[in-house]
């Protein structure tokens, strides 16, 4: 199996977790892509979708999915999204894609949030994935001294742009052994919108592809 059809595989099964009827909470990368064109199939079941990027929405509105602002929705049972990275307390570093942001805020909102990885994304501990953090263009240099003084090697996300209208630094040589901790000290340098740490509201449930079948971790895997 290929990491496609693994993909594909983790994908179809988070439907198993959608809420009939309800508004469901929709990540984004390409796991989720897969994601997507499952909820296609099940479209007629779900009053639509909150989406955490552009993209998404797009891909969403291309199958005929209602897409509803978050403002305008009072629950969201379940969000599903995939991670760059994941450990077995289902904490992930996120934001490949660049969409940490608004990912964070739709997970923070979701009453259960299912992370949808190939076996490929399960490390032990989080940081060989760069770290990326979301930053207001006129704090970029001084984001990046901050970085460099926690030990981290940021650099500029070139020709990039979030769907906020901000900039990403992309921080390597970070090794993540309290990633609460460091999710909430990240959060403080001024200029930091949000960091690419899942931690302080980790996945509920965690599907993950391998070849032998979808192994699911977490306490809530109803
Ligand atoms: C997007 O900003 C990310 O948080 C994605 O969830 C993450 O990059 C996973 O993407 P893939 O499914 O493409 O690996």
């Amino acid at each position: 199996m290929n990491q496609d059809q693994l993909k594909q595989m983790v994908a179809r099964e988070a439907l198993k977790h959608v809420v009939e009827d309800a508004v469901v909470g929709v990540g984004s990368g390409s796991t989720v892509n897969f994601f997507i064109d499952a909820l296609a199939t099940i479209k007629g079941r779900i009053e639509g979708a909150v989406a955490a990027s552009e993209a998404s929405a797009e891909r969403l509105k291309k199958h005929g999915i209602r897409i509803f602002d978050l403002n305008s929705v009072n629950e969201l049972p379940v969000y599903v999204d995939g991670a760059d990275e994941v450990t077995e307390h289902l904490h992930m570093i996120k934001g490949g894609g660049g969409a940490l942001t608004r990912e964070k805020i739709t997970a923070a909102v979701a009453k259960k949030f299912v992370c949808i990885c190939d076996a490929s994304k399960l490390v032990p501990v989080l940081g060989k994935f760069p770290l990326p953090l979301e930053v207001i263009p006129m704090a970029r240099s001084y984001v990046g001294r901050e970085m460099l003084r926690r030990g981290a090697h940021p650099e500029l996300r070139q020709n990039f742009k979030t769907d906020n209208g901000n900039l990403v630094l992309d921080c390597r040589g970070l090794t993540l052994l309290d990633p609460p901790a460091m999710e909430a000290e990240l959060n403080n340098i001024a200029g930091v919108v949000t960091n690419g740490i899942f931690a302080r509201r980790p996945a509920d449930v965690l599907l993950l592809a391998e070849a032998a079948g979808v192994r699911a971790l977490g306490a809530r895997l109803a």
